[in-house]
This record gives C-alpha cells, structure tokens and sequence, in this order.
C-alpha cells in the first residue's frame, strides 16, 4: 500500500509496523489520519517513537479513531482523566497490567476496537510487549478445524483476571462476562481472526468441561506461534497502538524491581461477529 504522509517499517511479515513522519500530538489530517488508519489494519499494531503527549493530546489521538471507553480497572487514572489508565510499576510490584496473553477486556459485551499506549519511564533493559496475529492463527489451522470452530461461542469472564486485582470493584451486575464467537470476523478487514485468550476465555460453550479445556489449551499455544509475532522494544515516549480484534498481547514483567510508567487509552468496539 503505497504512503505519501508516513513512512511504514515493517517488523515481521506477519504482524507489526513502526511509522514515522507524524507528530501526534497535533491533529493529524484527514490524508494523514486515513493513512495512520490504512497501517494499522494491514500491520495490525503499529508504532511510533520519540512523541511528546499531554492526557489531553493522547485523549484527541484516541478520540479520531472512536470514543474512548474507562477501563474496568480505571481507579488508576490520572486526577480529571477517568478515559486513561495509569500503566505503572516499580519495586512495590505485585503484579502487572498485561502480563498473560490477552485480547483487552473480551469479558465484555463489546470489547474495546483498539488501545494506544504510552510508556515516559522505561527499565534499562526489559519490559518489552509482545504481540501476536490472531488472523495468522485463524489462517493456519486446518480445514477441519476452522469448521467446527466456526459455530462455536466461547464464555469470557473478567472474574478471575480483576477479582481483588487492580482496584477492581464489581458492579451491581457482578463481574464483566460475554459470550463471543470463536471465530470472529473483522468488521473493517473482513478477515476471520481467531478471538479466545488464556486471560479471560473460560470455556467454550455447549462442550463437555473436558473437551472445552483441551480445546482451549490448544487453542492458545496454537494462538501463541511464535512465527504469529512481533516483540516492540520500548524507548521513553515510544507509542504502541493496537487492534484490538486482531491481536492478543503479552507484557513481559522481566524487569522487577525496575520502574516502567505511562498511560494508555481504550477505544470503544463493537460487538463481536
Ligand atoms: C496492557 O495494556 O495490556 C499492558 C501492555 C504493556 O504494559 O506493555
């Protein structure tokens, strides 16, 4: 796809871009925004480095690409800025944001369409975040697989991820829990991606508890092929922005007792299909 505003480097075949020539803390216009958009549904996450971002600036960034939604755990977010998450840690430690393989909060009825995040402080070495292609696990599994798959749901629940985790309070309603199509269909690509987790997917309705656990269990070391991969080495304000109904991620937390800091924001999705 021929760029005239930005220029796109690919990191792997299958996944994974870094963009330069945009500032992004100005508005970007429409040939740019069309473009930043165009790479990231053909790379699926794309980066950029060395930008200088208020909350407000990150909110507007987030804000071209849809309404941006408070993340369940958003009891961590900067003083009159409820739609950012604080991504933080240091010594105190006990856990981090991210740190399974994950698609954002898929425990919900519609889960976000996209997450930008925005790291200041980085550790010296470590602290990278992983990214794999769901439409590349979609792609390669077998005839036979993608048929069967393809009628069937799966239960995603935030119980076990938020219980007594991040500030957590549930609502009224309990926990955040969905039921999702094993096999999604990307309302922007139209490609098929394959949309269970090892975070929040519990089990794969209308099988029997043991089947719907092998399954699963095969389903996400399928999920996480190395060769469906990227890696982003963070420097300080180096921006991450994924796709959210076509990847899962992994923040690797090698980096204890060194600080990482940043924020990020969540773009609403829609349900999915
Ligand atoms: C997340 O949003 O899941 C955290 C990602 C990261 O900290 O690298």
């Amino acid at each position: 796809m021929p760029y005239q505003t930005i220029e796109v480097t690919k990191l792997t075949p299958f996944i994974g871009a870094e963009i330069a020539g945009v500032d992004l803390s100005r508005p970007l216009g429409n040939q740019q925004f069309q473009e930043v958009h165009d790479a990231l549904m053909e790379n699926l996450v794309i980066f950029f480095r060395d930008q200088h971002l208020t909350h407000d600036q990150h909110k507007d960034f987030g804000r071209r690409f849809g309404n941006l939604v408070a993340h369940p755990a958003s009891r961590h977010s900067p003083e009159g800025h409820p739609e950012i998450l604080t991504i933080h840690a240091d010594e105190n430690s006990k856990h981090v944001a991210g740190e399974e393989w994950h698609s954002d909060v898929s425990c919900d009825e519609t889960p976000p369409m996209g997450s930008i995040l925005y790291l200041t402080e980085i550790p010296e070495t470590g602290g990278d975040t992983l990214f794999a292609s769901m439409y590349a696990a979609y792609d390669r599994l077998s005839e036979p697989m993608k048929q069967f798959l393809e009628a069937l749901t799966a239960t995603h629940d935030g119980e076990p991820v938020y219980r007594g985790r991040f500030g957590y309070q549930p609502g009224e309603k309990g926990f955040p829990k969905a039921e999702h199509p094993v096999i999604r269909t990307h309302p922007v690509t139209g490609r098929k991606a394959l949309f269970v987790n090892g975070n929040f997917t519990t089990r794969i309705n209308g099988l029997t508890r043991l089947e719907s656990d092998a399954l699963l269990q095969m389903l996400c070391r399928h999920a996480e092929t190395p060769e469906f991969q990227c890696r982003f080495r963070w420097q300080p304000n180096s921006v991450a922005f994924w796709d959210n109904r076509s990847v899962q991620h992994h923040a690797m937390w090698d980096y204890f007792p060194q600080r990482r800091h940043g924020y990020r924001v969540t773009i609403e999705g829609d349900r999915p299909f």
